[in-house]
């Protein structure tokens, strides 16, 4: 049985992928400081999978923590989703940015080199590419300068296993996600925003819920079908079973080279009052949205080429904005 350190597994995504790592066999180790996740999601889990991981209630940015851990298991594979994640945030306190997600990697992999754990899967993100020159954004595209600290963040963080791996110390694979959205079909996982969500979906389920009083739609003078912003939105699951592709790759040596990068998407683009409107039609509940002036740093259009991902890393996204709309209500309500 291989042995896989998920950091930051507690959290939205990490969670879905602990549930897809054991039910393919995996032994799976979590550390998470809790900072934006709860404990209970560690019963969800063996609610789920009949299998309680090893939990660590750990801070990454804790050197003597990380390394105690690498010193009593020992682990084949690191999944790194712990990170903080707000952009706005990260425009607000940009050093906090800096700090938890870089410290964090940097102790990651120094104590995977101490240790010679080989393979480390990153949580990157499409808002590397920033506002793009061409859609659908292929793995080539220019990385412009970083829009916000956390955008930042995700570019330095690439470059640290990129240098890292020059040295062949190390194998690395980031995952450039889209926009992550919907919950497990059990509905005992799901996203758990803290406050006031960002992001569009939570705030739709939210409002229907009637938790918020009314969505705005950031803009609807852009140059698309509708005037509103388009998106890749990819279920959660999808994006999990991404991750365990890219452990396979990694843990049967088929990687072409130490380091590699793929975006993960659906590769269809859905607008915001697309969105609105197949949530209206999927769960019958009318949403009070209005229209109102755009949101500072949004692009136009973000979606991926997802040929490298299908091709290369034998994946493709199986669930449709049906299944991530259905999802997130279920798991809202
Ligand atoms: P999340 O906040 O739900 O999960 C992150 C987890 O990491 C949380 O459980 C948090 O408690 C933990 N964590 C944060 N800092 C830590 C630290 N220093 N030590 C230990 N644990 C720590 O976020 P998510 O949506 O699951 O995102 C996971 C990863 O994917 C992040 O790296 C994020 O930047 C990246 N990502 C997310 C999205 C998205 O829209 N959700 C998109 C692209 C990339
Ligand atoms: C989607 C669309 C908004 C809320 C962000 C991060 C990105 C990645 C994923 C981490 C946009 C519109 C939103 C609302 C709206 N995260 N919107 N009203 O900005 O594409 O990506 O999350 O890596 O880095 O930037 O996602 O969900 O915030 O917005 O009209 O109340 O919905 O303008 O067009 P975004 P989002």
């Amino acid at each position: 049985m291989q042995t896989v350190l998920v950091t930051g597994g507690l959290g939205y995504i990490g969670s879905h992928t602990a549930v897809e790592l054991i039910e393919t066999g995996y032994k799976v180790i979590i550390m998470d400081n809790l900072c934006n996740s709860e404990r209970f999601i560690l019963d969800r889990i063996e609610q789920i999978t009949g299998v309680r991981p090893l939990f660590y209630e750990e801070d990454l940015c804790d050197t003597d923590a990380v390394y105690e851990i690498f010193s009593q298991h020992s682990i084949d594979t690191v999944i790194h989703f712990a990170a903080s994640k707000s952009v706005a945030e990260s425009v607000q306190y940009p050093l906090r940015y800096f700090r938890n997600n870089l410290f964090s990697l940097i102790n990651l992999v120094e104590a995977m080199e101490q240790f010679a754990v080989r393979n480390i899967v990153f949580s990157s993100s499409a808002t590397v590419y920033g506002d793009p020159d061409q859609v659908p954004i292929t793995e080539d595209a220019p990385i412009k300068k970083a829009l916000s600290a956390y955008a930042g963040t995700k570019q330095m963080g690439e470059e640290i296993l990129e240098k890292t791996c020059d040295t062949k110390k190390i194998n690395a694979i980031a995952l450039r996600y889209f926009n992550p959205v919907g919950a497990h079909h059990s509905s005992l996982i799901g996203e758990l925003p803290k406050g006031i969500p960002n992001n569009l979906l939570p705030y739709i389920t939210q409002t229907a819920s009637g938790k918020l009083e009314q969505l705005t739609v950031f803009g609807d003078d852009y140059d698309t079908p509708d005037g509103s912003c388009q998106r890749d939105f990819i279920q959660v699951v999808d994006l999990a079973k991404a991750h365990l592709q890219a452990c396979k790759r990694l843990l049967s040596q088929k990687n072409e080279k130490n380091f590699e990068v793929f975006n993960v998407g659906t590769g269809k683009p859905t607008s915001v009052l697309e969105m609105i409107r197949a949530f209206e039609k999927a769960t019958g509940v009318s949403l009070n949205y209005k229209i109102g002036s755009r949101r500072h740093g949004d692009a136009a259009i973000v979606y991926a080429d997802t040929s490298k991902a299908n091709n290369v890393l034998d994946w493709k996204s199986e669930l449709g904005l049906d299944d991530m709309i259905s999802s997130a209500w279920k798991w809202e309500i």
